[in-house]
């Protein structure tokens, strides 16, 4: 049997794989332990689940920090070790050719301020989970659909050990086909008749770390895209729990 391991989880709604999780916790057929739940967004489901199963929660509320950033971005609203240069170089979240509404509510003037603000807004808000998260000390830091990028600024302060990838998140397709934000409703509209999902690490890109493990479903003449996520997120809840157990064994 492996070690139990501490790990961390950050959502964004309705908390179905976080509930599968801890569920796997719970009925110990995986070796780990939830330490806290974060989120972006205030009052969501996946919260209550977490509360109600006596884990720590916290909000670090995306939408309030990128809406004041608005007014403008001051040296001194950055982390003091942000360093946008280092950020820019690493990243590979956006390029100048990246259209406005994808970055979220950048300003429009100019494809390098609009990435600059991209970067400054969200190493603010990821700071504040930072804050929260290296409270604890965790071997492995779950994205159970959470629905904001993650920036170099954070990732590096997570993965403290060189080569060694301490996120993984789960996606709904089978990467590296349909990255981003509607995975199985770019599955479906694309009239695949496989769909699936994807557990991978977190790397600089989007969706585009090391594949841990996948799992596949036929979308059937007369499936509709309700089917479809039905299918997937059943998939999900078992190819995740079994990820985090292949994590502890690796341990
Ligand atoms: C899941 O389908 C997950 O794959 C997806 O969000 C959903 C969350 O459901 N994640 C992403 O799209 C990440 N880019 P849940 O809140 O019920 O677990």
């Amino acid at each position: 049997m492996a070690k139990t391991i501490h790990v961390g989880t950050l959502i964004s709604g309705g908390g179905t794989n976080l509930q599968a999780i801890i569920d796997a916790c719970s009925r110990g057929s995986i070796d780990a332990k939830i330490c806290f739940t974060g989120s972006d967004t205030p009052g969501i489901k996946g919260l209550e689940r977490a509360q109600r199963s006596g884990i720590d929660t916290f909000v670090v509320d995306y939408t309030k920090i990128i809406r004041s950033c608005k007014h403008g971005i001051e040296d001194a609203d950055l982390p003091p070790d942000f360093d946008l240069g280092e950020i820019l170089e690493k990243q590979q979240l956006v390029t100048p050719d990246t259209p406005a509404g994808t970055l979220g509510g950048a300003s429009s003037d100019g494809s390098m301020e609009r990435i600059a603000f991209f970067l400054k807004s969200r190493a603010m808000a990821e700071k504040k989970l930072l804050d929260h998260i290296l409270a604890h000390d965790i071997d492995l830091l779950v994205l159970a659909g959470f629905m904001r990028v993650l920036t170099p600024y954070f990732i590096d302060r997570i993965n403290t050990v060189s080569g060694r990838y301490k996120i993984m998140n789960i996606h709904p397709a089978l990467l590296p086909s349909f990255p981003g934000t509607d995975g199985y409703g770019d599955t479906f509209r694309y009239g695949c008749k496989v769909g699936g999902c994807t557990v991978h690490f977190v790397d600089y890109g989007e969706d585009t770390g090391p594949i841990i493990g996948q799992r596949a479903f036929e979308i059937e003449a007369g499936d509709t895209l309700e089917d479809v996520k039905r299918k997937g997120l059943e998939r999900e809840w078992e190819l995740y729990p079994a990820c985090i157990q292949a994590f502890a064994d690796a341990r």
